[in-house]
């Protein structure tokens, strides 16, 4: 019999392209997700890439009983808890929102999962939780801290799932400190459909390539970085969603919890982030520098060492690949999934 995992968040950015990663790894999976950051549309194109019918039911995290519903209907082996609030400037103008749907999400999720005797979980967690390095690359043991609600949301989860594992042995947890990920299944059918201005870099790029943005606003060229502006891991999604095939697969086959990076511990800087997307979409990309952005850090990259040990897993994709994989998402469906 096939293990099956609940997706919560499943049609999401990152959570889509685990869910065709793990249906191709042979795992039966559960999707769900309320749509509050999503396209249903995501489910037909899940279906015209995988060849099934997605197994779906909507919900919301936070309503217990739905969750409760959910694992009446289904067996259910193991949890990947995507579903959450992930706009760090957001954050700080409605904490209130992020506790709430993040924490209180995760809270549920927990509980009806120990209701019904299932104990693995992975959990998206963020680089964020490293603050601002003191040094690069960032190791696992590195200290941590959160300047913003989002970052909180995800460090108060960490230690949530710790104490569960604490209180009972049978909870086997795996947290994955994902970097920065971008990039689309190659097949361009899916990938990040940010709505309103997007706060992260390429999907704000892809939007200026495919002339929805006039140009990207680069936030600081006076970092302390080669070219002056901000560093960071980017990794492709199917790079990551491999990684929730690899955590999933070492919860079923061996007892113990784990926290691992998800970085590819090679960083580049906005400009080369840009030059990398203009080879891929065969154009110039206009751009402007202005102030920083408050609450970014200067440079962020991992020691994706543990993830290898443990997991015998690492990133393959390098950032032209990364580029060309969003800019064939971003061309093939310039409004996103709202057609
Ligand atoms: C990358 C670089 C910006 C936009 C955040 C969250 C993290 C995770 C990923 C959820 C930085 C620069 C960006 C733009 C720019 N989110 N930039 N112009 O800030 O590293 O991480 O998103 O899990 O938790 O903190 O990613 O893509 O926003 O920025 O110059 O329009 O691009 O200054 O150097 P970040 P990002």
């Amino acid at each position: 019999m096939k293990p099956a995992v609940l997706l919560t968040g499943a049609t999401g950015y990152i959570a889509s392209h685990t869910w065709l990663a793990l249906l191709k790894a042979g795992f039966d999976v559960v999707g769900v997700d309320d749509f509050s950051n999503s396209s249903p549309e995501v489910l037909k194109r899940l279906e015209e890439l995988s060849g099934t019918r997605p197994v779906f039911e909507r919900a919301d995290v936070c309503d217990a009983a739905a969750l409760e519903a959910v694992f009446q209907r289904h067996r259910i082996d193991a949890t990947v808890h995507f579903a959450a609030f992930k706009a760090v400037g957001e954050s700080t103008q409605k904490p209130l929102a992020y506790y709430a749907n993040n924490i209180g999400g995760l809270l549920n999720v927990c509980r009806v999962m120990q209701q019904h005797g299932v104990h693995r979980f992975v959990f998206s967690s963020s680089a964020t939780v490293y603050g601002d390095p003191a040094s690069l690359p960032i190791t696992e043991s590195f200290p941590l801290s959160a300047t913003n609600p989002y970052g909180q949301t995800k460090l108060i989860g960490e230690t949530i799932l710790r104490d569960l594992g604490a209180a009972n042995p049978a909870w086997q947890t795996g947290c994955l400190r994902y970097f920065n990920p971008v990039g689309a299944h190659e097949s361009g059918r899916i990938g990040e459909d940010p709505r309103g201005i997007p706060n992260n870099l390429m999907p704000y790029v892809a939007q200026v390539a495919v002339g929805r943005r006039p140009f990207l606003q680069v936030f600081g060229n006076d970092y302390p970085t080669p070219d002056g502006t901000g560093v960071r891991d980017y990794i492709h999604v199917d790079d990551l969603a491999a990684g929730h095939v690899a955590a999933l697969r070492r919860l079923l086959q061996a007892p113990g919890s784990f926290t691992v990076n998800l970085g590819t511990g090679r960083g580049y800087s906005v400009l080369e982030v840009l030059q990398a997307y203009a080879r891929a979409c065969g154009r110039d990309l206009a751009h402007e520098v202005v102030p920083r952005r408050p609450g970014d850090v200067a440079a962020c990259y991992a020691d994706p060492t543990l993830a290898r040990e443990l997991l015998g897993w690492e990133a393959r994709h390098g950032l032209d690949r990364m580029c060309a994989d969003s800019w064939r998402w971003q061309s093939m469906n310039p409004q996103g999934f709202e057609a």
